[in-house]
């Protein structure tokens, strides 16, 4: 019996990834809760006929949404509008984060918490800090959802180097994603350097970096103010959730794991790639080990094998992510 609970279900993404967290044998209670229409959102997936149940939850029922979650996925935020950074969003984002996450220490004391709200470089710390203040911080328990960029990275891969020879479901074991998720602290790696070099060799390879980075960008400007990435989001984080939750079951862990934002220093590995990386920065995005569907161990095998232009991406990720770290980390010391 697993539940899982989507705090913001009703939003943009929150609706299509109950969506498909219906639709997961993994998933006995479904809890979705919303300041806003989550009642609704919940009665009309309770029809679909797969075997979870599926309730709705209002603005006063957040205990209810969460006794007894295993899994709580948080989409809750703002989004971007055209013009704006996500760094806009934190003024607003951090403190739904940080009042979602005390709620979860409260009532699901032992739930894995997968942080969408962006900006993720700055509510991921948000949130851990939090946690800490509370005396209830699991390093392992804690993951910011940056699959979308692995997604992207994965498509955009297959589309530079011809779709017809390169199907995209077949990029999935080639590249990966680490850092952030933010502009340059995105830093795809390609792990197969015929394709690294095929790209490099049509001159696309700058181009094919720029647009993993700033692909949250092109659906901005494309929805016109009408918010970003949400069913292409709504994919990857079940993407991710389903990795968490085959974990919980016991399944065998997929051979290319999904990467996650996670605080370094709590975590089996992080201290020494922290040190490897040389940085201050204690939490980036790299691929995770689960263990019962918590992180047991972060990889760092990926950083013997790194090319010039990929240490560069990274020496310029790192300059930049320990800013958005503070940033996070200022936030919950000034609500002292
Ligand atoms: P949206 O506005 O469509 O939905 C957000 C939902 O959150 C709304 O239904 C709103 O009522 C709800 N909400 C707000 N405050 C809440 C609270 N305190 N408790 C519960 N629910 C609350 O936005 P969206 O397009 O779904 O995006 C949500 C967030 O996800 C944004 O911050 C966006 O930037 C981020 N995002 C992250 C990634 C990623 O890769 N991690 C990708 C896309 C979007
Ligand atoms: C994305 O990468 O699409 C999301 O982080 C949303 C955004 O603001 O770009």
């Amino acid at each position: 019996m697993t539940k899982v609970t989507v705090l913001g279900a009703a939003g943009g993404i929150g609706q299509p990834l109950s969506l498909l967290l219906k639709m997961s044998p993994y998933v006995s209670t479904l809890a979705l809760y919303d300041l806003r229409l989550a009642p609704g959102v919940a009665r009309d997936l309770s029809h679909i006929n797969t075997n979870s149940t599926c309730k709705g939850y209002g603005k006063d029922e957040l205990q209810a949404a969460l006794e007894g979650a295993h899994v709580v996925v948080i989409p809750a935020g703002v989004p971007r509008k055209p013009g704006m950074t996500r760094d806009d969003l934190l003024k607003v984002n951090a403190g739904i984060v940080a009042g979602l996450v005390t709620a979860c220490a409260r009532f699901a004391p032992n739930a894995r918490i997968l942080i969408i709200s962006n900006p993720v470089n700055s509510t991921v710390p948000v949130a851990c800090e939090t946690l800490k203040q509370l005396g209830a911080f699991q390093p392992g328990k804690v993951m910011g959802v940056t699959t979308l960029d692995v997604v992207r990275a994965q498509t955009f891969l297959s589309d530079a180097l011809g779709a017809d020879s390169y199907s995209r479901e077949s990029m999935k074991k080639h590249v990966t994603v680490v850092g952030g998720h933010s502009g340059s602290t995105i830093v795809p790696l390609i792990a197969n350097s015929t394709l690294r070099a095929k790209l490099v060799s049509r001159r696309v390879y700058d181009a094919y970096i720029h647009r993993v980075q700033f692909g949250g960008d092109e659906v901005v400007e494309a929805k016109q103010g009408a918010g970003s990435a949400t069913l292409s989001m709504a994919l990857a984080g079940f993407q991710f959730t389903d990795q968490v939750l085959r974990s919980i079951h016991l399944e065998k862990p997929d051979p290319a794991p999904l990467p996650a934002f996670v605080y370094l220093p709590g975590i089996e590995g992080g201290r020494e790639l922290q040190s490897k990386l040389n940085t201050q920065a204690e939490y980036f995005a790299t691929p995770i080990e689960l263990s019962r569907g918590d992180v047991a161990r972060v990889d760092a095998k990926w950083l013997d094998s790194l090319t010039d232009a990929e240490k560069k991406s990274l020496a310029v990720c790192l300059g930049e992510l320990d800013t958005n770290i503070q940033k996070g980390r200022r936030f919950v010391k000034s609500k002292l």
